[in-house]
């Protein structure tokens, strides 16, 4: 037997027990006739020593040259410590060691096995596994077993049923390039990996499982984000004979509960804002509510008197921001400055200090005078000692731009709580988006998201007007999730594919599968998939969700641990029959 405890358990309780425990050493500290060793496992640290006078001499010896992360099993007696440890849970014991097996030894490992370590990022990586052995991360990891076993279990008490669909399939437009898999068997032919499981679970609801769920990868080719992997996780969910309240209220329920079981939040609201609303007031489809600022449109109020920045722009839009008025000329400049960077891309920032006197002053009081400045501030609801940012341009990049700074500000004034939470639900999305490069539309949410019944008409006539079925669940800025109301009816999914440009042929090539599935009794269905990484990142408190992933991917989607992606030899592709002109690497 390996132990008979773990790491994490002995206490005052246990005094004078007889135990076997098995574990790394984490450190070891030589007093010259005393030697104490941390030993650890996944559960905790329990102090061992070895003592010159009661230790036998061999056990002592080897004692001297443990070497930090040797694998060692020891047996011995629990014993009080003298000067106890408050910080962890086994601090009022040790264990005075009799006998000890080195297991394993370990070569020093290249950073620190600490909370804090001093390895960088790519290291850590490279040594993923050592990583783990670390606290922050390993709790992290035990953090996400804890959600995912929560969402099985309210989802398999809600009747949901969970069904494996295949990885190895036709490729889906969920609007990301597809990872493929040569087929050996099927030369010149390729599988595509899921972006996600959407037509298999639509294919489940004809085929009458009715209330379906799957916690599954899924895989994108897409460029990487603190919130993106090209692999990562979804929560994914499909029910027949629903409408899209009773998704809403289903999944609520689910995001409620998990608040409830892993943060104690007991009922929150889950308020609903419309995709236009949300444009209006945020600048965004996944706002941040946690904090106001919303935006407060001036072209009324500041076009027309001769200021060129403003006039004849689409949209003149401002955020007021709480307390800024007493910003220094540096903070405002380096306001400024933010906006212009690149990655933002605007001309420049126009400020008004509505100062604790009633005051105001502003970089355009050549145009506007107190009377001017003041309507702008009770039309914005700003108060005594706010500053009010305004930008001013064509209206979907000065939203884009002022959404940036609004949260950058949030940033800056500790505004996003990471211990408050403030679910969305954003809804009525566009069913269609323009694209200027391919000149044709693309599905906003996918292809097989329905139009909402009153809108239909306007398909033929205006289909850029109109919305979907679609809605997504966000969470302190973050989109956690997203789903619709599907199309099953043939006729209408094929009008679906006319639209995006699909031919008929290619159409049928691609989905065939699905329209042929519609001739033979589909239910009205719809669902939804979170997106698991995110949704534990943000319950742990975080928004990036490389952390909360065993072993995830870097910035150029390689796993630097196992060096993957890598190129195969000669052997390999010729059997499926790829060729190569790069050199191998
Ligand atoms: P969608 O594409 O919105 O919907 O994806 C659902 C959720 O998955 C998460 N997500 C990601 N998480 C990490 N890395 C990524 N690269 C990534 N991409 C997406 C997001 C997102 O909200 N089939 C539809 C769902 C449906 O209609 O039911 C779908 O996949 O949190």
């Amino acid at each position: 037997m390996y132990r008979t405890h773990n790491c994490g358990e002995l206490s005052l309780r246990n005094l004078n027990n007889s135990v076997t425990l098995s574990g790394w050493v984490q450190k070891s500290r030589d007093k010259g006739f005393i030697i104490w060793v941390d030993l650890r496992d996944r559960y905790g640290i329990t102090q061992l020593v070895f003592d010159e006078k009661r230790t036998e001499k061999e056990v002592y010896k080897i004692a001297q040259n443990l070497g930090r992360e040797f694998v060692v099993q020891i047996k011995g007696t629990v014993i009080e410590r003298e000067s106890k440890n408050s910080n962890i849970d086994t601090g009022d014991i040790e264990v005075l060691v009799e006998k000890l097996t080195i297991l394993n030894k370990a070569k020093t490992p290249p950073f620190t096995i600490e909370n804090q370590t001093d390895g960088g990022e790519e290291l850590r990586m490279q040594y993923r596994y050592l990583d783990i052995r670390r606290n922050p991360v390993k709790e992290k990891l035990l953090f996400r077993s804890q959600v995912s076993m929560a969402i099985r279990n309210y989802l398999t008490d809600e009747g949901f049923i969970d069904v494996e669909t295949p990885y190895l399939i036709k490729s889906t437009p969920e609007g990301a390039r597809d990872f493929v898999v040569p087929s050996r068997m099927n030369e010149g032919q390729f599988y595509a990996l899921p972006q996600s499981p959407q037509t298999f679970k639509q294919l489940l609801m004809i085929g009458g499982m009715d209330k379906y769920f799957q916690i599954v990868k899924c895989f994108r080719d897409e460029d990487l984000r603190a919130d993106r992997q090209p692999e990562f996780t979804q929560i994914d969910c499909e029910m027949t004979f629903v409408e899209q309240e009773d998704i809403l209220t289903q999944f609520e329920g689910l995001i409620q509960s998990l608040l409830e079981k892993i943060k104690g939040i007991k009922k929150i609201p889950f308020p609903r804002i419309s995709y236009d609303d949300a444009i209006k007031k945020y600048g965004s489809d996944k706002p941040d509510i946690r904090f106001n600022m919303t935006f407060c449109e001036l072209n009324d109020l500041a076009q027309g008197k001769g200021f060129g920045v403003f006039d004849d722009q689409e949209l003149v839009v401002a955020i007021s921001v709480p307390g800024g008025a007493s910003y220094s000329r540096r903070e405002i400049d380096g306001l400024i400055d933010w906006v212009k960077r690149p990655q933002i891309g605007a001309k420049g920032l126009i400020w008004v200090k509505y100062n604790e006197d009633g005051t105001f002053k502003s970089s355009v009081d050549k145009f506007f005078n107190a009377a001017d400045l003041s309507a702008w501030a009770t039309f914005c609801n700003s108060k005594e000692g706010d500053l009010i940012l305004v930008l001013s341009g064509e209206a979907k990049t000065t939203r884009t731009q002022l959404s940036a700074l609004r949260m950058e500000l949030a940033d800056r004034l500790k505004l996003r709580d990471p211990n408050v939470f403030a679910p969305l639900w954003v809804t009525d999305f566009p069913l269609l988006e323009w694209d200027e490069q391919s000149k044709r539309y693309h599905a906003m949410h996918h292809p097989f998201t329905a139009p909402k019944p009153e809108h239909l008409e306007l398909l033929k006539t205006n289909p850029a007007a109109v919305k979907a079925n679609a809605y997504d669940l966000v969470l302190n800025g973050n989109e956690i999730g997203g789903g619709s109301i599907r199309i099953h009816d043939q006729g209408l999914q094929s009008e679906m594919f006319d639209l995006l440009g699909f031919s008929k042929e290619d159409a049928k090539k691609q989905f065939g599968f699905l329209m042929d599935a519609f001739q033979y009794g589909a239910p009205p269905h719809g669902g939804i998939a979170f997106g698991l990484d995110r949704l534990v990142a943000i319950l742990g408190g975080e928004e990036t969700i490389r952390d909360f992933i065993a072993f995830p991917k870097n910035n150029s989607g390689r796993d630097v641990m196992i060096n993957a992606p890598s190129s195969l030899d000669k052997n390999q592709l010729e059997e499926l029959a790829l060729k190569s002109n790069l050199p191998q690497t």
